[in-house]
């Protein structure tokens, strides 16, 4: 496995690689890799990559002041051995000027307002700009043929989705499925600021998201069904962003018969902010 810092080095390696056949698979990270980050890796292999770069970049563009980019876990030794024994061909971690040339005032930002100040946006502003724009230096750099995200950020992927659609960047983008603990809590970083109650309370998120699927399922009524979820993630001690229900494809409020609808979730549990979604699919064969 390489290990790149510099987009003169990565360029040098993918242009090497360019001239052979198989396509190029890109899984992007922050780093401090866990299961869920590996399984990006995994998907990408599934879906025909043969070459498969991973990026290790905590993007300061993506934190609003006051958030964690200063004490955001930084753990490159163990993520470089975990991406080497996934068998990653190439990773790319660059130093903050290579991804944000220094003495350039006319930076270009890429925005989708009709969702970037939505959900997670609403509480996080500037979040998903400093996403979308990383994303697409990410994608211009490799110009992978795959790039997979999780389904844990939900809005994060549906919005890069419509990054990549709109902008034309050729990459297929995979969705992969959010890896759990055991009791259900989509594992993240970010958990490991839980202290050992609140860890015991976290699960609550996935089983309100449940709660609430099965509800919707059953044809409940969508306001109820998020007023329900939000008092009961607030009796678990989360200081509650929202509990919405919303079109699984475009993130829009839910018309009746639009096909499936996704119920995601964000709250504060002690140091930790909290995001879960799921997805809830109706048989229609059935009705
Ligand atoms: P990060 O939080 O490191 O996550 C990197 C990728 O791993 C994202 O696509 C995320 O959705 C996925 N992921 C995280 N936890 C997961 C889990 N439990 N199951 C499945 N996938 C999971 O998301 C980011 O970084 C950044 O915003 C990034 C896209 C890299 C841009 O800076």
């Amino acid at each position: 496995m390489k290990i790149v810092r510099t987009v003169d080095e990565l360029m040098a390696t993918l242009g090497a690689w360019r001239g052979a056949p198989g396509a190029i698979g890109l899984a992007p990270t922050m780093g401090n890799l866990h299961d869920g980050h590996l399984g990006l890796v995994d998907a990408l292999r599934r879906e025909g990559a043969r070459r498969v770069v991973a990026s290790i970049f905590v993007n300061p563009a993506q934190f609003g002041p006051g958030e964690d980019f200063a004490s955001y876990p930084r753990t490159f030794g163990a993520d470089r051995d975990r991406l080497a024994a996934r068998g990653v061909d190439l990773v790319f971690a660059p130093g903050i000027e290579e991804m944000y040339p220094p003495g350039e005032p006319l930076a270009a930002r890429i925005d989708i307002p009709e969702l970037s100040s939505d959900l997670c946006g609403a509480v996080r502003p500037g979040h998903f700009v400093g996403v979308l724009t990383v994303v697409a230096k990410l994608l211009n750099l490799v110009q992978p043929d795959l790039a997979a995200f999780g389904e844990k950020d939900y809005q994060q992927l549906v919005m890069i989705r419509a990054m990549v659609r709109s902008l034309c960047f050729p990459a297929r983008i995979i969705a992969v499925a959010t890896v759990r603990d055991a009791d259900g809590l989509a594992l993240s970083s970010r958990n490991q600021y839980l202290s050992r109650a609140e860890r015991a309370a976290a699960p609550q998120l996935h089983r309100s998201l449940a709660e609430a699927a099965g509800s919707l399922r059953a044809g409940g009524d969508v306001a109820v069904v998020e007023r329900a979820g939000a008092l009961r993630l607030q009796a678990a001690g989360f200081e509650v962003d929202y509990f919405a229900v919303r079109n699984a494809g475009d993130l829009a409020p839910p018309t009746p018969g639009a096909g499936p609808l996704v119920v995601l979730a964000a709250g504060q549990l002690g140091r930790a902010r909290l995001i879960d979604n799921l997805t809830v699919q109706f048989d229609t064969a059935a009705s």
